[in-house]
């Protein structure tokens, strides 16, 4: 090819340096700036994490106070969004509304145009940070008919997202510790993942100087598609598909079978070729949710065996293909009373941090220039133009 490389799906392109997030698949570790993606879950809290992607190191107590306060300032949403919101069918997905409203955003910030002014880049970080649960819930809200709920600035992130989704302005909404340390923990483990889908079209987006906020739409319709943030909806359909564990034998072979375009949703990943540890931990508070519930989830049954067929079958040991962090977390949003098409707009609410987390680190890097990756061009040669009225 000359002076090009051809990588179909950039299985071998590193596009940038990048300090943030460190994955080695073969082994199954994530490090995010060197801390181990389980003693985050165990130990930090959502917004600490959030902290050390932007900032690079954990925030001493000051830092921390700080950093949450500056966060919860920007909850609120301006009141026009309302109106924009209005204009989506009822029954439209939340992710094409997130898609829409994020985008939107774009409209009344024209500060975070300044994108070379590194205070105005922390100030749209902590806004996007800030304002994707707000946007989520009005989502999510709009679709069941119900008032939108306002933030409450004295709650915690989680715990102001968990009201502003449950929350009704007739009675008093009570916040359940389980739930809202289990929302926090998903939250980590969906904070970044380096150059995926998603990310690489963040950043992309971004290379050209565009808004954040557009860019970090230009992630959410990226991250919405079923072999990348849409499998944790695409799991719990599956999982409901198959209904009974004796049906389970069918639908590992239908995965197995290349004339069927059916795959295991919630198995594989491009990084991954051990268990992705995030599912690891996944999996864990799932058990945890679900006990600390009461929850009986005949689902998690159905998981568990699937993944037990699974993992001793030929076809998935010899590809190295394990459950992803997808193939629990559906249950357990579930159970905590997400409806299924809300599973993929949590994931966007979490991601946003590393979203913006690398489109900083990509602002500030020197040597980094607009993407822009050429082709393998299969079309006609060049030939004469035919007239209309010659043409058979
Ligand atoms: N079920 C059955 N076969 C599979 C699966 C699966 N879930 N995943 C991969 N394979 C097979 C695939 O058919 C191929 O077989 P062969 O070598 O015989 O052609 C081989 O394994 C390699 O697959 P690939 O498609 O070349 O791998 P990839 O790196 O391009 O795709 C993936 C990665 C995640 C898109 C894919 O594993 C997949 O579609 N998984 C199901 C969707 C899913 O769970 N996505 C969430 C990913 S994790 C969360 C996130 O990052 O968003």
């Amino acid at each position: 090819l000359g002076y090009f490389t051809y990588d179909p799906g950039f299985m071998a392109t590193g596009s940038c340096e990048s300090g943030i997030t460190f994955i080695d698949g073969d082994e199954g570790i994530l490090l995010h700036r060197g801390y181990k993606i389980a003693e985050l879950a165990e130990q930090s809290d959502f917004l600490e994490v959030c902290y050390l992607l932007l900032n690079g190191e954990l925030p001493n107590a000051g830092q921390k106070q700080e950093f949450d306060q500056g966060i919860t300032y920007h909850t609120m949403v301006h009141e026009q969004m309302q109106f924009f919101l209005r204009g989506f069918r009822r029954d439209a997905h939340p992710m094409a509304v997130m898609t829409g409203m994020v985008g939107g955003m774009s409209a009344f910030y024209h500060d975070s145009l300044d994108i070379h002014d590194p205070h105005q880049r922390m100030v749209s970080a902590h806004r996007l940070i800030a304002k994707m649960p707000t946007l989520a819930a009005m989502a999510y809200k709009y679709s069941i008919g119900q008032p939108v709920v306002y933030p409450r600035n004295e709650m915690s992130y989680s715990e102001n997202f968990l009201h502003m989704m449950f929350g009704v302005p007739c009675e008093d909404w009570k916040s359940n510790p389980v739930i809202t340390k289990a929302m926090d923990r998903i939250l980590i483990l969906h904070a970044d993942h380096e150059q995926n889908a998603s990310t690489s079209t963040v950043r992309l987006a971004g290379s050209s100087g565009a808004n954040p906020f557009a860019c970090i739409a230009a992630g959410i319709a990226s991250l919405w598609g079923p072999a990348h943030g849409g499998a944790n909806e695409a799991v719990l359909s599956m999982l409901q598909q198959i209904g009974h564990k004796d049906r389970i034998p069918e639908f590992v072979k239908r995965a197995k079978d290349k004339n069927d375009s059916f795959r295991l949703m919630g198995f594989g990943h491009r990084v991954y070729k051990n268990y992705d540890p995030r599912a690891t931990v996944m999996q864990k508070t799932c058990h945890e949710v679900l006990s600390q519930l009461g929850v009986k989830d005949p689902l998690l049954d159905l998981a568990m065996e699937l993944e037990r067929i699974a993992l001793e079958d030929p076809y998935f040991v010899e590809r190295k293909l394990y459950p992803n962090v997808d193939f629990y977390s559906g249950i357990i949003l579930r159970a905590m009373g997400f409806p299924t098409s809300m599973f993929t707009v949590l994931f966007a609410v979490a991601r946003t941090v590393g979203w913006i987390s690398q489109w900083k680190e990509m602002i500030e890097d020197p040597s980094q220039k607009i993407g822009r990756p050429r082709q393998l061009y299969t079309g006609e040669t060049e030939r004469p133009f035919v007239p209309l009225a010659k043409r058979g």
